[in-house]
């Protein structure tokens, strides 16, 4: 495990280090860190950088990895979705690439990706101490119990959703988010350690699910079996192996110079 981390902390003490050699403000979070400073003047040391990159770098990589892997499997079993996914890109984008400013007018990607994290959500549970005696739905909850709350549970609880198991992108049109009470959808969490990265992994995942979708199906390779495993994430086991098929007629005005076929993970 010592080896694992000094591996991490040896990638990202070499980025805060050379952004910190080069005093350019890239306008991103790291220079935000970087120039952050308190009342007093200070600014973090190297040590709380690292804490707070790390931190970044580890919640913001495999819960949005694993929601792709999930939607493109999920996609490729539900053909008419990938269909309708497809006319929403070909009608918003064309043949240009999507940017932030096509956000508003992917509503089928965006319901696509919500529906792919109730089903599959990247923290399919979670948990707290209790700091003082509660009761819970008549349950006594003594101060320092744990209590665990588990998405992969209530997201598919038929009280709140119809044929919890489908997937249906378009359960989420006429607002049902509003109608639903307030936890029985909560794949980034609640309460004051919400997580700070959902607003950033809604809009990378539907853009880089609309970057891909736009040009590729994605077909299941025959036989790789996909299980569910609930690490600390909830990850494909095996991974998800696809072959990448061109969609014609986005690459008939898109010369695409690449390989037609590619098997990945
Ligand atoms: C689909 C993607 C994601 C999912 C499903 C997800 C889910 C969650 C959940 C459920 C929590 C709360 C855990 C708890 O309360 O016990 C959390 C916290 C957190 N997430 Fe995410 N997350 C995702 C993406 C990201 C991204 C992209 C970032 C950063 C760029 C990020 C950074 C964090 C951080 C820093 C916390 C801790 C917040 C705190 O304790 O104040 N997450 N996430």
């Amino acid at each position: 495990m010592k080896r694992e981390v000094a591996q991490i902390d040896k990638i990202l003490n070499r980025i805060i280090a050379e952004r910190r050699a080069s005093g350019r403000d890239a306008g991103d979070l790291l220079s935000m860190l970087l120039h952050a400073q308190d009342e007093d003047g200070s600014k973090m040391t190297d040590r709380q950088l690292r804490d707070e990159t790390i931190t970044l770098f580890l919640a913001g990589h495999e819960t949005t990895a694993s929601t792709l892997s999930w939607t493109w499997w999920l996609l490729a079993q539900n053909p008419a979705v990938e269909k309708k996914l497809h006319s929403e890109l070909d009608a918003v984008l064309g043949v240009r690439a999507p940017t932030f400013d096509d956000m508003p007018k992917l509503v089928y990607t965006g319901h696509v990706i919500t529906e792919s994290l109730r089903l599959y959500p990247a923290a399919w549970g979670m948990a707290r101490l209790a700091d003082e005696d509660h009761e819970i739905a008549g349950y006594p909850v003594a101060k320092g119990m744990g209590v665990a709350m588990a998405q992969w549970v209530v997201h598919r609880d038929p009280r709140w959703y119809d044929a919890p198991e489908e997937f249906r992108p378009e359960r989420w049109e006429n607002d049902l988010m509003k109608r639903l009470p307030k936890f029985a959808y909560f794949p980034f969490g609640g309460g004051p350690r919400q997580c700070i990265g959902n607003a950033f992994a809604l809009m990378e995942a539907a853009l880089i699910l609309a970057t891909i979708a736009r040009k590729f199906r994605l077909r299941l390779v025959a036989g790789h079996p996909v299980v569910p495993l609930a690490s600390i994430t909830l990850r494909p086991r095996h991974g998800v192996r696809v072959t990448l098929e061109s969609r014609k007629q986005i690459t008939a005005e898109l010369p695409f110079t690449g390989p037609q076929s590619a098997v990945a993970d």
